[in-house]
């Protein structure tokens, strides 16, 4: 018998399926929505779901459905590759060169998605695979609602993995503006690293939630008769009632129980009841389960490697288990249901875990583009001092760093360095695991960067670890450790490394800048620096780029600071990649520099084809950072040539496409120059409004509070306030010298 038919009519879900009806037809007509349904295990959201999808699909809507798996829980977007991998298979190529246009394009790319140019890997510098990919598959997503009404189904969203749930809580700050429904389906609270982000997708204010109930008496007594294929006692009723408090799952494995005469009263445990039936069955189709458990599915042969059965053998007990209602029928091999793989699982004692995942990486590693898959089981194998292992999760954690997904990249890597690594290799994946952790905002980035500047196998090495630590200290608005920590550096270099000390010098001026305690050194770190790139044969961009910078905002002429800018624009363009894609790290504090100081030495003809590209690369990836930059100077250019509606634009553009959590800089670069566009239009109204989100800044005392209180008071003069006014503009000239 099978436990698990979701074909069957459901019972007492009138009002949520009525729910969900309202919500897709809501969707049908432009009203993007979303929905989630809640419970425990075994409550009935598969079942929900699939009534769900027939009623889309009778509605006309497209159906695109996915399932997160256990074993899965760190496969960078294997959510969403499900949910977008049959569509592109299924288009013509015609269609597919239209959903894939642009962006989405892009992103398939990276992702490896069917049918997409393959990306380079890795992703050119100052491209960030996270936006990228996140950009990407909105348009893609959007492509496909512009085809049709669509209906996006997930399952068991509490094993997705991080990636995905990112692109899911992007996609619902748009979804009302696309004729598509999303409903996804969630165990309440599941064991997880990260579980914000579920819970960030799940009360997101846009949620319409469904928790589902337990069944009541009577629908209980009617599954139970259905089971049973006759009315039952009102004590059998009672007491099935009592022991599986109203699940449906729990009620069909107690009338199976029952029918076949194997218990009375006890199956809270749904173990019971698999297990007897597993016992009745001959041993090779208890071995097989067993493997299937560890695999949680698996085309029949590897099941049958794991398991050391012969394939024919293997087939033979896999029709077994689904006679007996353990596995579905069918391939791949799946269980019925997640609690009956638990309940095999569970049985495995810890060491026969450990080594039957060990096992299955192992198997799993002769398959090509199994990365992930093989590191997933590795997680839960035991340490050992292995290296087959730490480069199966560095191959792992590598793939994720470049398809944008941080989190399943720290997972990984976090296993390998409980591998006993060597220290060399030690410092490089501490390097890289503080990178992925600090871009995530994950707690231990700082120690672990730490970590691999104390384990760093070198100089250059440790030089370049620094510079990170102290770019995560910045981005952090701890400018003064970030120049402590750059300045500490430089003093334990020798004479012979003066090129490196060079760069750290050059890193900690921006910083000293924004920091009250630094910022009177400033002065002398920039004569020093002036010298140093005067001594150079080729100074590399970074000390350029400062050295124009602090040439400009020292006052002097134009010329010089111009002509550094230049030079840095040279030198950075010969300049390598490199950080894999992670622009957070390796964009471009130093173009950002040389672009503003072109801007200032009035270079207008030199910068805007700089800005236009840089802009157009930008929207290109869907790369936010670069974007909000590169239109903010944009802007600003505009500005100065007395264009306001075009900085009005370029601003309201940069501001509308920071969606992620940016840096303050960026918001705050954007809302200043909206502020003095408006000013200088004449609509102060307009104005004060788009000051209200950057009041809090003005505070700050940083380099960033100057932008804003030279706005505003721009706009207090304007509107008569000049006592205000005067006060802002006297405090941006404390705050910039
Ligand atoms: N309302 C219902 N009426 C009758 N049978 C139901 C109902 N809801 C669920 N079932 C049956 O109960 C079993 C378990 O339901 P389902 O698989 O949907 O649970 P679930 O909440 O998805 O559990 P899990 O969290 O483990 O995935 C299935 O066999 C399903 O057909
Ligand atoms: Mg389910």
């Amino acid at each position: 018998m099978n436990v698990a038919v979701a074909t069957e009519p459901l019972l007492e879900r009138h009002e949520e399926l009525a729910q969900i009806e309202s919500a897709l037809a809501d969707a049908r007509t432009g009203r993007g929505r979303f929905v989630v349904v809640e419970g425990p295990a075994g409550i009935g959201k598969t079942a929900l779901l699939a009534a769900a999808r027939t009623a889309a699909a009778e509605g006309g809507m497209r159906v695109l459905r996915s399932r997160a798996t256990e074993m899965e829980t760190n496969f960078a977007f294997g959510v969403v590759r499900q949910l977008f991998e049959r569509p592109l298979v299924e288009a013509s190529e015609l269609e597919r060169a239209d959903l894939l246009q642009g962006a989405a394009g892009v992103a398939a790319g990276l992702l490896g998605l069917p049918g997409a140019a393959p990306a380079d890997a890795p992703p050119s510098s100052g491209v960030d695979p996270s936006f990228a990919i996140l950009h990407g598959l909105y348009w893609l997503c959007a492509n496909l609602a512009a085809v049709g009404p669509l209906c996006l189904v997930v399952d068991d969203a509490h094993w997705a993995d991080a990636a995905s749930l990112r692109y899911l809580a992007f996609l619902l700050t748009r979804l009302e503006e696309l004729d598509a429904a999303l409903v996804v389906a969630t165990r309440p609270s599941e064991a997880r690293t990260d579980a914000e982000l579920l819970t960030a997708v799940m009360t997101d204010s846009s949620a319409d939630a469904i928790r589902l109930a337990p069944l009541t008496r009577p629908a209980v007594a009617e599954l139970l008769g259905a089971g049973l294929g006759r009315a039952p006692d009102p004590d059998v009723v009672d007491t099935c009632l009592r022991v599986t408090r109203g699940k449906p799952f729990l009620v069909r494995e107690f009338a199976t129980a029952l029918s076949e005469g194997s218990i009375g009263s006890d199956v809270r445990s749904v173990g019971r009841s698999v297990r007897l039936r597993l016992l009745r069955l001959p041993e090779h189709a208890g071995r097989l389960a067993r493997a299937l458990a560890i695999l949680e599915q698996s085309d029949l042969l590897q099941a049958a490697r794991l398991a050391g059965l012969e394939e024919l053998e293997a087939a033979e007990a896999a029709d077994l288990l689904s006679t007996a209602g353990i596995l579905e029928p069918g391939r791949p091999l799946t269980f019925v249901h997640p609690l009956v793989r638990d309940s095999i699982y569970s049985e495995l004692s810890s060491a026969e875990r450990a080594q039957g995942h060990r096992r299955a990486a192992q198997l799993l590693a002769e398959q090509p583009g199994a990365e992930a898959r093989v590191a997933e089981h590795l997680l839960v194998s035991e340490p050992a001092d292995d290296g087959w292992v730490v480069d199966r999760l560095v191959a792992a954690a590598c793939e994720a760093g470049m398809q944008g997904a941080p989190e399943s990249e720290a997972v990984f890597l976090r296993r390998a360095l409980a591998e006993q690594a060597p220290a060399g290799n030690r410092a490089a994946l501490l390097l890289d695991l503080g990178m992925a952790e600090a871009s995530i905002g994950h707690a231990d980035w700082q120690e672990h960067l730490q970590g691999a500047v104390d384990a760093a196998p070198d100089a250059a090495a440790a030089v370049y670890a620094t510079m990170v630590l102290a770019t995560g200290l910045s981005r952090a608005q701890r400018f003064g450790e970030a120049v402590e920590v750059l300045d500490r550096a430089s003093l334990s270099l020798d004479s012979r490394h003066s090129e490196l000390a060079l760069l750290l010098e050059a890193a900690a001026i921006a910083p000293a800048m924004n920091d009250p305690a630094t910022a009177p050194s400033v002065a002398l770190r920039r004569e020093t620096l002036r010298e140093r790139v005067a001594g150079h044969p080729a100074p590399p961009e970074l000390p350029l780029a400062v050295a124009a910078f602090t040439s400009i905002l020292g006052n002097e002429p134009a010329e010089v600071g111009a002509e550094l800018a230049t030079r840095a624009l040279l030198a950075g363009d010969s300049a390598p990649g490199g950080s894999r894609g992670r622009p957070w790290f390796s964009f471009a504090t130093w173009f950002s520099l040389t672009t503003f100081s072109l801007l200032w030495a009035e270079r207008y003809a030199q910068l805007r084809p700089l800005l236009d590209t840089s802009i157009a690369q930008a929207r290109a990836t869907g790369d936010s950072s670069r974007l909000a930059v590169g239109l903010a100077t944009h802007g600003w250019l505009a500005f100065r040539c007395g264009d306001l509606g075009g900085a009005e634009g370029d601003a309201r553009t940069a501001l509308a496409a920071i969606k992620l959590p940016a840096p303050p800089m960026y918001r705050v670069m954007n809302g200043g120059l909206l502020v003095k566009a408006l000013v200088e239009r004449g609509e102060l109204d307009a104005a004060e409004e788009a000051l209200v989100p950057l009041d809090a800044n003005a505070e700050s005392g940083s380099v960033i509070a100057a932008e804003v209180r030279f706005a505003r008071g721009r706009l207090r003069i304007a509107q008569g306030r000049f006592a205000e006014g005067l006060e802002d503009f006297r405090a941006v000239g404390t705050l910039l010298t």
